[in-house]
């Protein structure tokens, strides 16, 4: 894992923007797994300022709510095109998102993976983190080797998603996500967190062990992990001095 600690949202978001327009330059076609929340916004407003050529670059999304209308303003797919698809020029049929609608939720899970397989595997999976440590929708207790499927969410996290929805609005509480299996096999994970909030998430995730209770502490199993983070969110890393220090003295050449 690689711990890289920035002083503010802004700067940490844009080390991240930085990797994927790389890829996205070297590589046209590449395949990006993308997330959703407040996370990513500040990446995704980035990525448009950038210009880059989207033509051929595949998407799929984590996860998606379940039983939304496609169009109502909470749902992932909204989101995704209101946030980004609709300010770059990406080829709508490229574009892979879960149907929360879909009249047989676990055959499409099984498809959704298959469609990622025939793209030739996630390059580059963009993830937040929940507060409990969360990755796309897989609660804590998630199976390590679980693939798409349905999940119920926690309490905590229909409240932490309640702020999108208007009052009175129910929060759905079934969803369909990735697998912490499915984000295991994406070729680099780009983990994003900011804010105080998310300190105890990224402390257990990054130097806790590896357990199901923080789906997050599973990636420091994956080989290419960049967790991209500002100093509120790194505030409870014990080594973040370190952390500090190994990203400044970086060789030019592996600079981002
Ligand atoms: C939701 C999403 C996750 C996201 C998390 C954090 O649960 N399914 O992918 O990482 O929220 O959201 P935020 O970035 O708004 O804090």
């Amino acid at each position: 894992m690689e711990i890289i600690i920035q002083e503010t949202r802004q700067a940490a978001a844009d080390v991240a923007a930085r990797l994927i327009a790389k890829l996205i330059t070297d590589k046209p076609g590449a395949v990006l797994g993308l997330a959703t929340g407040s996370t990513p916004l500040p990446l995704y407003q980035r990525l448009i300022g950038m210009e880059l050529d989207w033509s051929k670059i595949t998407t799929f999304n984590l996860d998606e709510y379940i039983g939304l209308p496609r169009d109502h303003p909470q749902t992932y797919h909204t989101f995704m095109w209101e946030n980004l698809f609709n300010h770059v020029n990406i080829d709508a049929k490229n574009i892979h998102l879960p149907d929360g609608n879909a009249a047989d939720i676990p055959a499409f899970c099984m498809e959704y993976e298959e469609r990622i397989k025939t793209a030739g595997g996630i390059d580059l999976q963009v993830l937040g983190i929940g507060t409990d440590g969360h990755i796309g929708f897989n609660e804590p207790t998630s199976s390590l080797a679980s693939r798409t499927r349905i999940k119920t969410l926690t309490e905590q996290t229909c409240k932490d998603n309640a702020r999108f929805f208007g009052s009175g609005e129910e929060v759905p509480n079934h969803v369909i996500t990735m697998g912490i299996g499915t984000i295991m096999e994406a070729r680099t994970n780009l983990l994003l967190a900011f804010g105080e909030s998310k300190a105890t998430a990224i402390a257990e995730a990054v130097e806790g062990p590896v357990t199901s209770i923080n789906p997050a502490s599973v990636l420091q199993m994956h080989p290419t992990v960049k967790v991209c983070i500002d100093a509120p969110a790194a505030s409870k890393l014990q080594r973040k001095d370190y952390f500090r220090w190994v990203y400044d003295n970086k060789p030019d050449w592996q600079r981002i």
